[in-house]
C-alpha cells in the first residue's frame, strides 16, 4: 500500500486527479486513503467517487466558530491514519491543532513563486506585477498563509497576451507534475524539516 495519503480539495480537484492517476501504479508508493473537502458537491468529490476513494466534508458553516471547524477536520482526517496529508487546492487556512496534529506531514500546492505572491490571488497578483516567469511551489504547511518551508518549485514564462485563466492553466499543467513528482519523492525516500530546510531523501518518514 505504501504511504497512506489524505488529500483535500475545495474544486475542480485536477491536483488531486493526477495524484489519483499517480497512485495507480504500485512502485509511486502510496495510497490515497481519504479525500476530504470543505464544501460539498464538488468537483473534486466527483473524482474521488469515481476512484472509488472515500470522502468526507466538513463545512465551516456547520460549525459555531472556526476552532471547532479545525478540530473536526483534524479528527476526520486523523481516522485514515495518514502519513501525508496533501492540500489540493484547498482554499481554507488549516488552523494549529491541525498542525500540530500532523507536525511537518502537511503538504500544499501554490500557484506562485514563493515566497512571492502569497494568498488566494497568486497568480493575478504576479500577472499584475509584471513577472515575466511564473509558476507553483509544494510547501510544507505551517501557520502562516503559504509561508511554510519550500519544497519544490517549477515555473513557466508569462506571455505577453496572458490572462490570468490562461496562465494559470499554464501554471497547473506545472503544478500537477511537480505535486505528484514531489509526493512521490517524499513519501519513497523520506523528508526531514530543519527550519527552513527540507530535505528529501536518507531520512525517515
Ligand atoms: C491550484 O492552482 C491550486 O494551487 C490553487 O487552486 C488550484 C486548484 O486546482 N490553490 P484544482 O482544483 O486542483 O484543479
Amino acid at each position: 500500500m505504501g504511504a497512506r495519503l489524505v488529500v483535500l480539495a475545495s474544486g475542480e480537484g485536477t491536483n488531486l486527479q493526477a495524484l489519483i492517476d499517480a497512485t495507480q501504479d504500485s512502485g509511486y508508493g502510496a495510497t490515497i486513503v481519504a479525500v476530504g473537502s470543505d464544501k460539498p458537491g464538488i468537483r473534486a468529490l466527483d473524482r474521488a467517487r469515481a476512484g472509488r476513494i472515500p470522502a468526507f466534508t466538513v463545512s465551516l458553516a456547520d460549525y459555531p466558530n472556526r476552532a471547532e471547524w479545525d478540530e473536526a477536520l483534524t479528527q476526520a482526517c486523523r481516522r485514515y491514519s495518514p502519513d501525508l496529508i496533501v492540500l489540493a487546492g484547498f482554499m481554507k487556512l488549516v488552523g494549529r491543532g491541525f498542525l500540530e496534529s500532523f507536525p511537518g506531514r502537511c503538504v500544499n500546492t501554490h500557484p506562485a513563486l514563493l515566497p512571492s505572491f502569497p494568498g488566494t490571488h497568486g497568480v493575478r497578483d504576479a500577472l499584475n506585477h509584471g513577472v515575466k516567469i511564473a509558476g507553483c511551489t509544494v510547501l510544507v504547511v505551517d501557520d502562516g498563509v503559504d509561508t511554510g518551508p519550500i519544497v519544490a518549485q517549477a515555473c513557466v514564462p508569462v506571455h505577453d497576451d496572458d490572462d490570468e485563466k490562461a496562465l494559470h492553466e499554464r501554471i497547473k499543467v506545472a503544478e500537477r507534475a511537480l505535486l505528484v513528482a514531489t509526493v512521490g519523492r517524499m513519501v519513497r525516500d523520506g523528508w526531514s524539516v530543519d527550519g527552513r530546510k527540507v530535505r528529501i531523501g536518507s531520512c525517515q518518514m
